[in-house]
């Protein structure tokens, strides 16, 4: 049994991922994000993954590098991930391509609409390597993001202790 899947069983961990201008939020173009502040919608995440028993990490940068470098951490880390990557979202195919090499289950988040905004926002590069993505709910598109991302830990968590059962059971039939 390897030290990731016994992590899996013991505590899930998300760490989530937020990109730049995201630390302004509170102060950034009201009209469009509201007056919620970073620290507050974390506050929020870290309330329900405390009520879920789920280990919880928060990360911002203004840096594509550094957002690269963060993710490829996750590895051996964390269950899930939960990123906004803000306007890397629509130009980072580094983004998109640490994303698809870390293989662990992400969800991207909108505060915004993007659909509903400039035509250069309707694309985003990492949506086809994230499991979903959740879009125009303000802050709340953060908590939908902790349900969804929790709902597909429990899926792995039992999944794989289905497959331990059924090994523990052939090992058992092979005596
Ligand atoms: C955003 C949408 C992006 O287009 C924009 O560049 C952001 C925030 C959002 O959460 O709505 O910075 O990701």
């Amino acid at each position: 049994m390897g030290k990731i899947q016994l992590k899996v069983i013991i505590k899930m961990k998300v760490v989530v991922i937020q990109g730049p201008n995201l630390n302004m939020l509170g102060h950034r173009e009201q009209n469009i994000y509201g007056p919620m502040k970073l620290d507050d919608i974390h506050k929020q995440m870290q309330g329900f993954a405390e009520q879920n028993g789920i280990k919880i990490e928060f990360f911002q940068s203004n840096l594509e590098g550094e957002i690269v470098d963060r993710l490829q951490e996750c590895m051996g880390e964390a269950n899930g991930v939960i990123i906004n990557p803000a306007a890397y979202t629509h130009t980072s195919i580094a983004i998109r391509d640490a994303i698809a090499a870390i293989q662990i289950p992400t969800i991207e988040v909108h505060l915004s609409n993007i659909y509903q905004r400039e035509e250069f926002r309707h694309t985003s590069l990492v949506a086809p390597v994230c499991a979903g993505q959740i879009s125009g709910f303000g802050p709340f598109s953060y908590h939908m993001a902790m349900i969804a991302i929790a709902q597909i830990m429990n899926e792995m968590k039992a999944r794989y202790e289905a497959e331990q059962a059924q090994q523990a059971q052939q090992s058992l039939q092979a005596q």
